[in-house]
């Protein structure tokens, strides 16, 4: 049995406007999938996800994952899960020259299903990277985002960006733009996750900015504004990266980092991603005195992120209506990880 990790991610800055080319900045938390493949004798997959579901589920099917029988998995979001999974068995097939390759696989997961915490980028790169290994191929964490980027998309039908799978193989704070990918230098910063229980569908959302964009110039130039928030955070997280930074005390940096949260947020309310459970999540974390607070991710539902070094922000989210749970989440500074 060959069993990989891979944590989450929350966005500080630059989702849906990465879509367009702009940078994004996730982060990985350590909230993680964990993925155990053992290989088998015949060319069927096996399934087993205790937590992806209220009652888990487990779904067998022989051979292409084009042969798995729809009835057989429960529906919604994990049927959604079921496809990234399918996508990442295609990808580890591909890599190690093994079409034929059967797999039985177990999937755990501590990050909600398409709440923005990057769940199904998570389970991809596991995924990819235990099956590949069981298959004796060792991949590089850079050559499993991209093939998890690739999986991703063809689950997405093309609108995905490399941001939270990169993330998620490489783990930090990362820098997206295009094809460039890289991890920055960012200090530990105080995550605070509010979470309302919900998700979003991540390809209704980005269709729908992309509608706007294409009504509205000036939802062209929103976008291109949250790529200006990016370009101006990254520098307040990593000065080192220029002489920008240079003098400016580290607190009053996250302070900044904060300002420009809420700056992000406004404009994805704006460009209609935001839900009243997420904005309320947001205006309890900047009542409590968080530096800054915004959705992650795709939005519609799930997760707000929010900084606050003391505990106010995740006493106030526990009372506020519509959140769900609230945690403090650390940096996860390992991506992929071989427990196996
Ligand atoms: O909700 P998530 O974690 O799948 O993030 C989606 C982020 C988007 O920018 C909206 C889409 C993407 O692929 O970058």
């Amino acid at each position: 049995m060959t069993v990989s990790s891979a944590p989450g991610k929350v966005y500080l800055f630059g989702e849906h406007a990465v879509v367009y080319g702009e940078p994004a900045v996730p982060c990985a938390i350590e909230r993680r999938a964990t993925v155990s493949v053992t290989a088998r004798d015949d060319d069927h997959v096996r399934v087993e996800a205790s937590d992806l579901s209220l009652d888990g589920f487990t779904v067998e099917y022989a051979g292409s994952t084009d042969d798995r029988p729809d009835v057989d998995v429960p529906a919604g979001l994990v049927e959604a899960a079921m496809g990234y999974i399918d996508a990442a068995v295609e990808q580890a097939r591909d890599a190690a020259d093994a079409p034929g390759a059967g797999f039985d696989i177990t999937v755990e997961s501590e990050i909600p299903l398409g709440a923005g915490l990057g769940s199904s980028a998570a389970v991809t790169v596991a995924g990819i990277d235990a099956a590949t290994r069981e298959l004796g191929t060792t991949l590089s964490p850079e050559a499993i985002a991209d093939r998890a980027y690739r999986a991703e998309s063809a689950v997405q039908k093309g609108e995905a960006s490399r941001a939270d799978t990169f993330c998620s193989a490489v783990g930090g704070a990362v820098r997206v733009e295009g094809d460039d990918c890289r991890r920055i230098d960012a200090p530990d910063l105080p995550i605070v996750v509010g979470f309302d229980g919900g998700a979003g569908d991540t390809g209704e959302l980005v269709s729908g900015v992309r509608a706007l964009k294409e009504r509205y110039g000036f939802a062209a130039d929103t976008v291109e504004t949250i790529g200006d928030i990016v370009r101006t955070g990254e520098r307040l997280l990593d000065p080192d990266a220029d002489d920008s930074g240079a003098g400016v005390d580290a607190a009053d940096r996250i302070a900044e980092v904060g300002d420009l949260m809420n700056f992000n947020h406004g404009l994805l309310e704006s460009l209609g991603v935001s839900s009243r459970s997420l904005d309320s999540m947001v205006w309890a974390a900047r009542e409590a005195g968080a530096h800054g607070a915004k959705l992650t991710g795709a939005g519609g539902g799930g997760c707000i992120v929010a900084l606050d070094p003391t505990p106010e922000t995740l006493t106030a989210l526990r009372f506020t209506p519509g959140c769900e749970e609230a945690f403090r989440a650390e940096l996860a500074t390992d991506g992929v990880r071989r427990l196996e």
